[in-house]
C-alpha cells in the first residue's frame, strides 16, 4: 500500500471546503497544506477540519511556499475561475498532479495554457464535472455508447435555479465577466453542458440568446435559451437561468430513434430501450417481436443501484466530488487517463463562449472557430 496523494487545497472558501473534507476522508489522499490568499480563510477550514476529527493541515498565504514542500503530490485549485490558469500552470510547472473546479478558467486562452503546462507536465490534470460520476450519467452515457437509445437525435438540458442578490454581492468576484466569466451558463450550467456534449458528442454550432432580468450589479447573464447542433445531426436545446424562483431541479433528456432517458437532479427517472424492451420480453415470453411503437413503457425501466448514504463523501455535493477524486487518484496510481480531461473541459467552455457569441452577434458560431483561435 503507497503512501496517500498529498494534496494542496488552493483556494479555502464555499468548494475549498468540499475538496479538502473529501482528500481528508478518502483513503488514499490527504490534505498536505491549505493555500488562501485570505490566510483567515485557510484557517477557518484547517480549524473546522480539526473539528471533524481530521488532522489539522498547516497554512499559507503562498502558493509558492506550498509548492516547495516534499508532501505536496497534487493541488486542488478551488480559486475564483478567472484565476485558475495562473494557479493551475505553477502547479503543473512545479510537477504536481492537478484537479481544477469547473470551469476549466474562463477565457479559451488560459484553457490553452493550462492544456500547454499539462502536456509538458505529464502529470494528471482533471478539471471538475462531478455530475459525469453520477450513476445516472454514467448508465445514460453506458447507454448512448452501447447503442441502446438507436440513433441519438435530440436533447433537452434545463438548469433553472435560482440565486438571490445576496448570492451576486457575496464575493466581489461574482457575476463580472474577468472571474466569473459569465452568469447562468458559464457558472451554473457548465455541469450540464458537459453532461450534454459527453452525452451526444462534439458539438457543431450555437445559437442562443442571453438576458439579465432578476438581477442588479452584475455583468453577466442570468437566462440563457440555446439550440446547440451536434456532429451526429443530433439538435439539443440548452436552458439556464438563476432567476426561476425559488429554484427548479436541473433535467437532461436524451433522445434517439430506439429509446430515450431523463436525468433529474442527477437521478434515472426515465428509460427506455427498445433493445432492452426485448430482452425483457423475451425473458418474460421467448422470442417475441417488439413493435415499433411502444407500448408498455414502464417495462424497460431502469434504475441506478442504490446508493449509499451516510458518513463523509456519501451525499449531494461531495458525493460527486468524491467519485470523481477516486477516479483522479486511480488514473494517478494507473497512469491511466482521467474521467474529465483539459480537452474536454475545453470543449464544454468552447460551447459556453459560442453561446455568448451568438447573443452577442445575432449569429450561429462555430464552435471549432473558437477552438481554432487557441490552438
Ligand atoms: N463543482 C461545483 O459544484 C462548484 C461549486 C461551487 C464553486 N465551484 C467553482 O469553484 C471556484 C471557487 O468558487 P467558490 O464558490 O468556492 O468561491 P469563494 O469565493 O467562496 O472561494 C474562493 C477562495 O479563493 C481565495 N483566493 C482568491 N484568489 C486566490 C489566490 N490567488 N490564491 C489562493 N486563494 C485565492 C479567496 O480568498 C476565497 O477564499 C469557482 O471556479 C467556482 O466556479 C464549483
Amino acid at each position: 500500500m503507497s503512501a496517500p496523494i498529498g494534496f494542496a487545497v488552493v483556494g479555502c472558501g464555499v468548494i475549498g471546503r468540499v475538496h479538502a473534507e473529501v482528500l481528508a476522508a478518502l483513503p488514499d489522499t490527504a490534505v498536505a497544506v491549505l493555500v488562501d490568499t485570505d490566510l483567515a480563510a485557510a484557517e477557518k477550514l484547517a480549524a473546522h477540519l480539526g473539528s471533524a476529527g481530521f488532522p489539522v493541515p498547516p497554512v499559507t498565504a503562498s502558493l509558492a511556499a506550498a509548492l516547495a514542500r516534499g508532501d505536496v503530490d497534487a493541488a486542488a485549485v478551488c480559486v475564483p475561475s478567472g484565476l485558475h490558469a495562473d494557479v493551475s500552470v505553477a502547479v503543473l510547472e512545479s510537477g504536481r498532479h492537478l484537479v481544477v473546479e469547473k470551469p476549466i478558467d474562463v477565457s479559451l486562452a488560459a484553457a490553452a495554457r493550462i492544456a500547454r503546462a499539462a502536456e509538458e507536465a505529464g502529470t494528471v490534470a482533471s478539471v471538475i464535472s462531478q455530475h459525469r460520476f453520477d450513476p445516472a450519467s454514467v448508465a445514460v452515457h453506458e447507454a448512448v455508447t452501447a447503442g441502446r437509445l438507436g440513433r441519438v437525435t435530440s436533447g433537452v438540458a434545463t438548469v433553472p435555479w435560482w440565486r438571490s442578490q445576496e448570492y451576486y454581492d457575496s464575493g466581489a468576484w461574482r457575476g463580472t465577466w474577468e472571474l466569473d466569466g459569465g452568469g447562468a451558463v458559464m457558472n451554473q450550467g457548465v455541469h450540464t453542458v458537459d453532461l450534454l456534449l459527453w452525452f451526444l458528442g462534439r458539438p457543431v454550432d450555437v445559437t442562443a440568446h442571453t438576458a439579465l432580468l432578476a438581477h442588479e450589479r452584475i455583468e453577466v447573464e442570468d437566462t440563457v435559451a440555446a439550440v446547440v447542433r451536434f456532429e451526429s445531426g443530433a439538435l439539443a436545446t440548452l436552458h439556464a437561468t438563476t432567476a426561476a424562483y425559488p429554484g427548479l431541479t436541473v433535467r437532461i433528456q436524451v433522445m434517439g430513434d430506439r429509446g430515450s432517458a431523463v436525468i433529474d437532479d442527477d437521478e434515472l427517472v426515465w428509460f427506455h430501450s427498445r433493445e432492452l424492451a426485448r430482452s425483457v420480453a423475451a425473458g418474460d415470453a421467448g422470442a417475441g417481436a417488439v413493435p415499433d411503437e411502444p407500448e408498455d413503457q414502464s417495462a424497460a425501466v431502469l434504475r441506478p443501484d442504490e446508493e449509499p448514504t451516510g458518513g463523509p463523501g456519501t451525499s449531494g455535493m461531495f458525493a460527486g466530488h468524491r467519485r470523481q477524486y477516486e477516479d483522479v487518484v486511480a488514473a494517478i496510481r494507473t497512469g491511466a487517463a482521467p474521467g474529465v480531461t483539459v480537452a474536454d473541459a475545453t470543449l464544454a467552455l468552447a460551447t459556453v463562449h459560442a453561446v455568448y457569441a451568438s447573443a452577442r452577434t445575432g449569429a450561429t458560431v462555430t464552435v471549432a472557430d473558437l477552438l481554432d483561435e487557441h490552438p
